[in-house]
């Protein structure tokens, strides 16, 4: 078996949480660099996942090494176009997290070296790998729902803005809040259900209103608390979202929320067919609603790791040469469409694709 030997750029949450225990258990993958301009956060990835062999803070010395093959790109959102575009240059293959980028633009940038370069470029929407997700999609595509006229979904949380002074809350990093944060993968997995629906118009509006004043902003928990720093960070980004599109395929509509003076957590996605419907919960499994016999169901089934599959995809993708779900040129779609809803929201209006 041939091995694909990687380097890993960042070391923060999702390397550690998802992608350092997958890229450890795949047998043909050799972990030869972890990288963080923080090198204490890649020394404590290397005490955990033995595999790792050294330690760097500048992404580049993995670049010229002519034994890498690939680059996973974990870094925060804005940091993606540069080291991506750099790897793709040096020739490497890319696994790059979601979002693509903070826009559009700058994602099809991304996807158009990749081609130049003949290079796999991968973006981690890990929901496509998610089983429940995966019966959905053919499920419809077999016909059991009929026609999906609309889909709603809901990822509204009671408290859940990340810490101040990390990349999250500062839209020059982000690209955004909730809806660049939490919404690419509903919207994505949605258009992935939906058999690849295409865009034609659309109207949202995002809201800054729990955070504006994040001083005063109370809370029992907070994520990415690690890089809390009430002095200088900034929040300028979405923490409620609201919005209409239309595909060629179904109609969606949809709320999020990273706050909101409602006490509950609300994260499913509803798929409404003339002869079925689903209702799937976030992260989990899902029931399905048939329109003829009146009954439901939630069938039973293991979940496995969606990390470990979609990584394994990407080797495999590397080792082959064919491009698999995630790879960039099947995700684009969802990156305009996040463009496309911040443009409206920009102008309070709707707007074509
Ligand atoms: N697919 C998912 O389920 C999922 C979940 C969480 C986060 N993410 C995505 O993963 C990315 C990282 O998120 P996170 O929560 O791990 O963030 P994080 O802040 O915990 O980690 C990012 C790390 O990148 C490092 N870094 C920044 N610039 C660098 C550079 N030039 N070279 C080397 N290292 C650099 C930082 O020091 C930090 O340690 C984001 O794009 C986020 O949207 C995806």
């Amino acid at each position: 078996m041939k091995e694909v030997t990687v380097a890993v750029v960042g070391c923060g949450r999702i390397a550690e949480s998802a992608h350092f225990p997958a890229l450890s258990q795949l047998e043909n993958v050799r972990i030869k660099y972890a990288c963080d301009l923080i090198l204490e956060k890649a020394a404590k990835i290397k005490e955990k996942f033995s595999k790792v062999e050294q330690l760097i803070t500048d992404y580049k010395i993995a670049l010229s090494d002519p034994e890498v093959d690939a680059v996973y790109v974990l870094t925060p959102n804005y940091v993606h176009y540069t080291v991506t575009m750099d790897a793709l240059r040096a020739g490497k293959h890319v696994f790059c997290e979601k979002p693509i980028t903070v826009n559009y633009s700058m994602s099809r940038e991304m996807s158009d070296e990749a081609e130049k370069q003949n290079r796999m470029l991968n973006i981690g929407v890990c929901n496509r790998y998610h089983k429940s997700v995966e019966l959905l999609e053919e499920m419809n595509r077999n016909g059991k729902f009929g026609n999906i006229y609309h889909v709603y979904c809901s990822f509204r949380a009671f408290r859940s803005i990340p810490g101040l002074g990390g990349s999250f809350t500062d839209r020059a990093q982000s690209g955004g809040g909730v809806l660049i944060d939490w919404g690419v993968h509903y919207l994505d997995l949605i258009l992935y259900i939906l058999g690849g629906a295409k865009l034609k118009n659309l109207t949202c509006d995002t809201y800054c209103e729990m955070a504006k004043n994040m001083k005063e902003y109370k809370y029992r928990s907070m994520w990415a608390e690690d890089t809390k720093n009430t002095e200088t960070g900034v929040n300028d980004v979405d923490d409620f979202v609201t919005g209409y599109i239309r595909t060629d395929k179904a109609s969606i509509s949809f709320n999020g929320a990273w706050a909101q003076n409602v006490d509950i957590s609300d994260t499913y996605v509803d798929f409404l067919g003339d002869k079925g419907g689903a209702r799937l919960s976030y992260g989990g499994k899902f029931t399905f609603f048939d329109g003829s016999t009146l009954s439901a169901e939630t069938p039973e089934y293991e979940i496995p790791n969606m990390y470990l599959r979609e990584d394994a995809d990407f080797i495999n993708s590397v080792l082959t040469g064919e491009k698999t779900r995630n790879h960039i040129d099947y995700v684009l779609e969802s990156a305009r469409l996040l463009d496309s809803l911040y443009k409206s929201a920009e102008i309070r209006k709707e707007i074509e694709c």
